[in-house]
């Protein structure tokens, strides 16, 4: 598995984490492609829960380089105190390494993330508020400061004054907030030059040289294919392209040097914050996937709202992705139900849709059309082998494959590392 991409088919949060930290054994770069500290990705190693928010998870094993590369944004405040949090609890961060090229997350993205999100009251996207969205509309927008410029004093000055006096203007005059002073932040961003120097490199030429080398390399992606700025529910998605072609935009690699490309996908599906979300349950059984399933966010602590699995968004994640295989997390929360249901079709104003409406409007007023599968209740945490699931499950992933088109390669059944099934093929 020379270049492998592991990226979300879904709403985000379906087990990244936990699925990077399984096929990081063997690797020698692990690569973070897109997104910024809005992401949290659990690993479960031995009872001791790990998350992480931008070093990649392949950090938990010593011959793993995790990289994060030039497609996402760094908060360096927030970079600092995870590599402390590593170090903290035995885990080396040293071998970590960091586009110059990244953009920076600035107090002023922070702050008009927060705000921007007040005054569209109800109609607030439901963001981190990490301030991810105005870095990217920085960067895309060719106000963004970078990585490298904090290592060039008068650069750096330079370019924060610049964009200071159009964000001052916007704080206070528009989002009547008080102005950010220039020397407080270049203070504070400055100091924390010197200790992420030794990070700092071209990651785009260290990820062609091992690729060149054929050793195995992953790229971690952050966020899921429905919450991509291209492809997802717009408005309601994130800043960057989770889905693969971000991957390698955001690495600086070609198509060809990829060889497998995996969809994460839970066994059902959830969303935090707002927007579409067809096959979403307000009842007793939503409920207990959110109990069952631990289903509050990682980063915010928001609950996630969850539903029954939708197969038109999954076909809709393969097609997007070209995914190769899926990796099924969290099937031993499906054990709580007698029947399940999996959505195979959406109806919305009056006609029928096997394909993932372009149309907000469509989307808006979906239901979705249902199959019913029998169920199993019984505990399958322990199991390791695909014909020790119970018939019931086996029936489960083998219809989600014949309606997706995409073989499913390995099966999650607990948080923790071992706890994975592979598919033998
Ligand atoms: P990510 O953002 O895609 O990495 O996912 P998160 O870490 O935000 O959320 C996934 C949650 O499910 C974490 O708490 C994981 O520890 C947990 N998890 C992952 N796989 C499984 C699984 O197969 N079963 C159960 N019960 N929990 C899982
Ligand atoms: P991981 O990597 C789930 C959601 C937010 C919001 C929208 C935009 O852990 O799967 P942003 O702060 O990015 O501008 O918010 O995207 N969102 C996520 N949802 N998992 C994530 O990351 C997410 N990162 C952002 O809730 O709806
Ligand atoms: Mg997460």
């Amino acid at each position: 598995m020379p270049a492998t991409i592991i990226l979300g088919a879904q709403w985000g949060d379906e087990g990244k984490g936990k699925v990077t930290d399984v096929f990081a054994e063997h690797a020698q770069l692990v690569v973070r492609y897109q997104g910024g500290n809005n992401a949290g990705h659990t690993i479960v190693v031995d009872g001791e829960r790990f998350a992480l928010s931008l070093i990649p998870s392949g950090v938990m094993y010593p011959q793993c380089t995790p990289v994060i590369a030039s497609g996402c944004v760094i908060d360096p405040r927030v970079l600092l105190d995870e590599i402390e949090m590593l170090d903290d609890r035995g885990v080396d961060p040293r071998r970590l390494r960091i586009s110059s090229n990244a953009h920076l997350i600035m107090p002023y993205h922070r702050k008009l993330d927060a705000v921007m999100e007040r005054y569209l009251g109800r109609h607030k996207i439901g963001t981190t508020k990490k301030g991810i969205g105005p870095a990217y509309t920085d960067k895309f927008a060719r106000q963004g400061i970078r990585v490298q410029d904090l290592f060039d004093r008068k650069i750096f000055h330079d370019k924060l004054e610049a964009t200071l006096v159009e964000k001052n203007k916007l704080l206070t005059r528009v989002y009547n907030q008080l102005p950010m002073n220039a020397s407080e932040i270049a203070d504070e961003y400055l100091e924390y030059a010197d200790r992420l120097l030794p990070y700092v490199t071209d990651t785009s030429l260290l990820i062609w040289e091992s690729l060149r080398d054929g050793r195995d390399v992953l790229f971690e992606g952050a966020q899921g294919t429905l919450l991509d700025i291209d492809h997802g529910t717009y408005p309601f998605v994130t800043s960057s392209n989770p889905t693969a072609g971000g991957a390698l935009t955001g690495a600086g690699i070609g198509p060809r040097a990829i060889d497998r490309i995996v969809g994460v996908a839970k066994a059902y599906i959830s969303r935090v914050g707002t927007g579409p979300f067809p096959t979403e349950l307000s009842d007793e059984i939503g409920e207990t996937m959110v109990s069952v399933g631990g289903e509050y966010g990682t980063v915010t602590g928001r609950r996630r709202r969850c539903g029954w699995l939708d197969l038109v968004a999954l076909r809709y994640s393969a097609r997007v992705n070209s995914l190769t295989d899926l990796f099924l997390t969290k099937l031993d929360v499906l054990s709580e139900f007698e029947t399940l249901r999996v959505a195979v079709a959406y109806s919305s104003l009056g006609e029928r849709y096997t394909e993932f409406p372009r149309q907000q409007r469509v989307l808006y007023n979906c239901s979705p059309i249902y199959e019913e599968l029998p169920g199993w209740t019984s505990d399958i945490t322990g199991v390791r082998h695909f014909r020790d699931l119970p018939k019931e499950a086996q029936r489960y992933i083998e219809f989600i494959e014949d309606e997706v088109r995409v073989p499913i390669g390995w099966v999650s059944v607990g948080p923790e590392r071992r706890q994975v099934l592979t598919r033998s093929p």
